[in-house]
C-alpha cells in the first residue's frame, strides 16, 4: 500500500523538481475515487460555497459548513495530504488558532488561510500549535470587495513587488507552500525560484512546483469556469444524458426490467 502524503512529501518534491498536484473535493465518493489514483492533496476548499452549495461568493461560507464537508472527505481515508480551508472570518479576528485546532481535530492534515505578510503573526500562531500552514497569495477569493473583483493580481509594479514580499514573509513565518492564484506567470515563477517551499499554482503558469484545480471545473460540473480551468471531461452532459435516458425508460415502461425488481 502506498504511503500517507505528509506536508514532508510536499517539501521533498520541491527538492526533487517532482510537480505537486492537488484538487479541491468537499464529499465521501469524491475522496474515495481521489484515493485510488497518484494525485497528491485534496483541498476542503471554500469554493464549496458555490460548486457544492450554489451561494454568491465564498464569504458565505462558515466554520460549519466547512467542518462538515472535511468530516465527509477525512471518512473516505485518502491517503493524500488533506488542507482545509479556513473560511472568511474564521482567522482574522481573534479565533485562527481555536478553529485551526478544530479542522486538525477532525482529522485535517493541513489548513490553508489566504493573505501575504499581514497574515505573519496568525500563521506563526497556528505553526507553533504543530498545525501545518498552506497559504494563499495573488487572487485572494475572500478579499474580492477590496481588489474590485476577481481579476488577474500582479499588474503594476508595486502589486509584484507586493507580492513577493507576501510570499517571503509567508516562507518566513512557517508555511510549508503557498496557493499563488491568478498572477502573471512571469511573477509566480520569480516567487517560485525565490522560494525553499512549493508553491501550488492555479491561473499562474507552468512554473509553479504544482497545480491545483476545483474539481468541478476539472469534471465540467461547473456553471461558471475561470479562464484557466481546464475541463478534462463534461459530466454535465454525461449526467444530463442518463437522467434523461432513465426519464424516457420509466415513461416507456422500460424500467425496472426483470433483473431490478423481485417476484414472489
Ligand atoms: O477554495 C478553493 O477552491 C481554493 C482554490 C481555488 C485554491 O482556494
Amino acid at each position: 500500500m502506498l504511503e500517507k502524503i505528509t506536508v514532508k512529501s510536499f517539501l521533498k518534491k520541491k527538492e526533487r523538481k517532482e510537480k505537486i498536484t492537488m484538487l479541491t473535493a468537499y464529499d465521501y465518493p469524491t475522496a474515495k475515487i481521489i484515493s485510488l489514483t497518484e494525485l497528491d492533496g485534496i483541498l476542503v476548499g471554500d469554493s464549496l460555497a458555490m460548486v457544492v452549495l450554489g451561494l454568491e461568493n465564498t464569504l458565505k461560507v462558515g466554520m460549519k459548513e466547512m467542518l462538515h464537508h472535511l468530516d465527509a472527505v477525512v471518512r473516505a481515508k485518502p491517503r493524500q495530504l488533506i488542507v482545509a480551508d479556513m473560511p472568511f472570518l474564521s482567522y482574522e479576528t481573534g479565533d485562527a488558532l481555536k478553529n485551526a485546532g478544530l479542522f486538525a481535530k477532525h482529522g485535517a492534515d493541513a489548513v490553508k488561510l489566504e493573505g501575504g505578510e499581514e497574515f505573519s503573526d496568525v500563521v506563526k500562531k497556528i505553526v507553533r500549535a504543530g498545525i501545518p500552514v498552506m497559504g494563499h497569495i495573488g487572487l485572494t477569493p475572500q478579499r474580492f470587495l477590496r481588489l474590485g473583483g476577481y481579476r488577474t493580481i500582479g499588474k503594476t509594479e508595486s502589486e509584484e513587488e507586493q507580492l513577493l514580499r507576501d510570499a517571503k514573509a509567508l516562507e518566513e513565518a512557517g508555511v510549508f507552500s503557498v496557493v499563488i492564484e491568478n498572477v502573471y506567470s512571469s511573477i509566480a515563477k520569480r516567487i517560485t525560484e525565490s522560494l525553499s517551499i512549493p508553491t501550488i499554482c492555479i491561473g499562474a503558469g507552468p512554473y509553479c512546483d504544482g497545480q491545483i484545480l476545483v474539481i468541478h471545473d476539472l469534471l465540467g460540473l461547473s456553471d461558471f469556469k475561470p479562464y484557466f480551468a481546464k475541463a478534462y471531461i463534461d459530466l454535465k452532459e454525461i449526467i444530463s444524458k442518463a437522467i434523461s435516458e432513465y426519464v424516457r425508460e420509466v415513461k416507456e415502461g422500460k424500467f425496472p426490467s426483470k433483473e431490478y425488481y423481485k417476484e414472489k
